[in-house]
C-alpha cells in the first residue's frame, strides 16, 4: 500500500509544470504536488490557485492571496466558493501571532427553534436544505473585508480586481464541473425564476466557458463600496427580494447586523508539536484535539497505518468525541461550552477508560462525557503561505453543492443553505448524519455548529503544516489523519493527503472507509471485533502546504477533487 502510495507521489511530482511567460521566463509552478521556493497556494480550482499566486508576486502578502483566492473560488468554484456563504480561517504571522477570523453565517432574527417541523411536530423534508428558509445570513464578505483590513497589504480593490476579471472574461470548465452543472440543471432550473448562469440550453461540456455578468457586478459593487457593497444598497435589496420571493426570512436588517469576529484559537500538544486549529462555532478543533489526545497514549507508529488496531483505537476515540460534541457544543455566544475541560487530558484519558482493545464498544453504550463545569456536499479548504512566512488556513462552504441551487436574482450568485447545521430537532439528524441537542438548536441571530477545521502544525515554534478540509462530519477525523500520516506515520505531505481515510461519527454506529483504505485482513479482524464497516465515496479532499527541513514549501493537493497546487 505505502509503496503505492509513494508511486502516485513520485508520479504526481512529475506531472508538476512550470507556466511561463511570453518572453518564456517561468512565472510559476503548477501541479497537484509542488515545491517551491517563496510562495504557495493550494485550492480546490487552478483559476484560484494562480490568482493567489500572481497576488503574491504583485507583492501581496498571504492574507490579501487569501482572499483574492476566496473572491476567485466564488467565481469559478460556485459548487463551494462563494459570497453567499461563510467559513473560518486561521491565520499565522512570521513572528507565530495567530487569529481566527469566524465569518460563519448566522440565522435570520425571524428563524425559531421549531422552524423546521410540521404541525405534528415532524421535521419537514428538504426544508432546511432545499428551500429557500434553509439560508441563513452569508458571512464570507464581511469576513474578508474584516481580514483584509487587518492583515492586508494591497488595496482591497487590487485583490478582489481578478475575480471581477474571471466572472466577467469567463473560464474554461473541469470535466467535473461540467458534469456538476450538468447533473444540478434540473435543480437550478425548479428553484430560480430566471435561468443562472449555470444553465445552458446544451448540457455542458470540458472547456467550455462560464461567463458571469450579475456575479461580476456584484463584486464591482463590493470593490467599489466595501461591506456596504453587500450588506446593504442594491445587493442587500436583490437579497430580501429574493428571500420575498421564496418565502426565506433573511432581510435587509439582517444583513446590516451581519459581523464577522476574530476569535482565540484553539492550541494542543501532541507527541511534541503543537496543533493550532479553530474554536466554537465549529466543532472541528475541538473534535481534532479530542482525538489526538486521546490516542496519544498509544503507539500508532508501531502499529503502523490503518492496521486493525490504529481503525480500532481512532473509532473509538471518534464515537466518544462525536458524542461529546452533539451534547455541548454550540455557538459560544448562546451556549456555555466547557472548552478547556473538553479537551482536559485528564478528562480525555478518562474518557478512553472504557477503551476495550479486543472489542468495539456500541454507540449506544457511549454517551455524552461529563467534563468539570458539539453534511452530496461540498465545501472547500484552501492553504496559502507567502515568502515573509506569513500563512492562511481557510474553509469555505455553502453548505452543500452549490449551497440551496438558489441563485439571487441578478445578482449572480448562489445562497447557503447552512440552517441545516443547526440541530432542527432534538436527536433527528442533519444531512450528514450528525444529531445534537439545546446546544445547537435553531435560534434568532445565532451562529449553527459547524465542523470546519482549517488548521496549523508547529515544530519547536516553526511553522511545519498548514491543512484543512471540505466532507461535513468527516472535516476533523481527515485532517486528523492527515496530521498523524505525517507525524506518527512518517508519511511526506503528497502521501500523507493521499492515503486512504475512514471515519466512525458515533452514529450511526459503524465504520464508513474509502476503497482500499483498510486491507482485507484488517477489515476481517475489525468485523470480529464487532465494527459494521461500509465502504463509501471518497472521504474530504485537503489541500496542505508542509515546510520542508531546508525552508523549501512542498504544496499538495487531493487526488479527491480538482484541487491544484501554484507556486513560485
Ligand atoms: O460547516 C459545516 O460543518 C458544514 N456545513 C460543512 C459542509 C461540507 O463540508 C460539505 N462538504 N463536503
Amino acid at each position: 500500500m505505502n509503496k503505492l502510495i509513494g508511486l502516485f507521489f513520485s508520479l504526481i511530482i512529475l506531472l508538476a509544470c512550470s507556466v511561463h511567460s511570453a518572453n518564456e521566463k517561468p512565472v510559476f509552478t503548477e501541479g497537484p504536488i509542488i515545491i517551491v521556493d517563496s510562495g504557495l497556494v493550494v485550492s480546490a480550482h487552478l483559476q484560484s490557485s494562480r490568482i493567489g499566486v500572481r497576488i503574491l508576486q504583485k507583492g501581496g502578502n498571504a492574507i490579501d492571496a487569501a482572499v483574492a483566492t476566496e473572491f476567485a473560488l466564488a467565481v469559478c468554484y460556485p459548487e463551494a466558493g462563494n459570497i453567499g456563504g461563510g467559513g473560518f480561517m486561521l491565520i499565522r504571522t512570521p513572528e507565530g501571532k495567530t487569529d481566527v477570523i469566524d465569518y460563519r453565517e448566522k440565522a435570520p432574527a425571524k428563524a425559531s427553534r421549531n422552524m423546521y417541523l410540521d404541525g405534528s411536530g415532524n421535521v419537514s423534508q428538504g426544508l432546511s436544505t432545499g428551500t429557500h428558509l434553509s439560508s441563513a445570513v452569508p458571512g464570507t464578505v464581511d469576513g474578508m473585508i474584516n481580514v483584509h483590513s487587518k492583515y492586508g497589504r494591497l488595496p482591497f480593490s487590487e485583490v478582489i480586481q481578478p475575480a471581477i476579471d474571471l466572472a466577467e472574461k469567463g473560464f474554461p470548465v473541469s470535466e467535473r464541473q461540467a458534469e456538476d452543472f450538468n447533473s444540478n440543471r434540473k435543480t437550478f432550473i425548479e428553484r430560480n425564476s430566471f435561468r443562472p448562469a449555470f444553465v445552458k440550453d446544451s448540457t455542458w461540456k470540458k472547456g467550455d466557458i462560464l461567463i458571469q455578468r450579475d456575479l461580476a457586478e456584484t463584486l464591482k459593487r463590493i470593490r467599489d463600496y466595501g461591506r456596504d457593497g453587500f450588506y446593504s444598497g442594491k445587493t442587500a435589496r436583490l437579497i430580501a427580494k429574493e428571500m420575498k420571493r421564496g418565502n426565506g426570512i433573511v432581510t435587509e436588517q439582517d444583513l446590516k447586523e451581519y459581523k464577522s469576529v476574530s476569535r482565540i484559537p484553539l492550541n494542543a500538544d501532541y507527541r511534541g508539536y503543537r496543533i493550532i486549529t479553530v474554536p466554537p462555532p465549529s466543532s472541528g478543533g475541538i473534535i481534532l484535539i479530542q482525538l489526538l489526545k486521546m490516542t496519544d497514549p498509544y503507539k500508532l507508529k508501531e502499529w503502523g497505518f490503518n492496521s486493525p488496531e490504529t481503525v480500532h483505537l481512532i473509532a473509538e476515540a471518534e464515537k466518544r468525541a462525536f458524542a461529546d460534541r452533539s451534547e455541548y457544543l454550540g455557538d459560544p455566544e448562546f451556549v456555555n461550552i466547557p472548552v478547556d475541560q473538553l479537551i482536559n487530558k485528564k478528562y480525555l484519558l478518562n474518557r478512553m477508560s472504557t477503551y476495550n482493545e479486543k472489542e468495539a464498544t456500541p454507540s449506544e453504550n457511549i454517551k455524552p462525557g461529563s467534563p468539570e463545569g458539539y453534511i452530496s456536499e461540498e465545501t472547500t479548504h484552501y492553504s496559502v503561505i507567502d515568502k515573509y512566512g506569513n500563512a492562511v488556513s481557510a474553509t469555505t462552504t455553502l453548505n452543500n453543492t452549490f449551497g440551496n441551487s438558489v441563485v439571487v436574482d441578478s445578482a449572480g450568485f448562489l445562497l447557503n443553505n447552512q440552517m441545516d447545521d443547526f440541530s432542527v430537532k432534538p436527536g433527528f439528524p442533519n444531512m450528514y448524519g450528525l444529531v445534537g441537542g439545546e446546544a445547537n438548536s435553531v435560534q434568532p441571530r445565532k451562529r449553527m455548529l459547524s465542523s470546519m477545521s482549517p488548521s496549523m502544525v508547529e515544530k519547536d515554534g516553526k511553522l511545519l503544516l498548514v491543512l484543512g478540509s471540505p466532507g461535513g462530519s468527516t472535516i476533523p477525523t481527515t485532517v486528523f489523519q492527515v496530521i498523524i500520516n505525517v507525524l506518527d506515520f512518517g508519511m511526506n505531505i503528497g502521501q500523507a493527503v493521499n492515503a486512504g481515510r475512514f471515519h466512525h461519527q458515533w452514529l450511526p454506529d459503524l465504520i464508513s472507509y474509502e476503497k482500499n483504505a483498510i486491507d482485507s485482513v484488517a477489515l476481517k479482524k475489525l468485523k470480529s471485533m464487532g465494527y459494521i464497516l461500509q465502504e463509501r465515496s471518497s472521504i474530504g479532499s485537503v489541500n496542505a502546504i508542509m515546510i520542508l527541513p531546508g525552508g523549501k514549501k512542498a504544496g499538495a493537493a487531493d487526488k479527491r477533487g480538482n484541487n491544484s497546487s501554484c507556486g513560485y
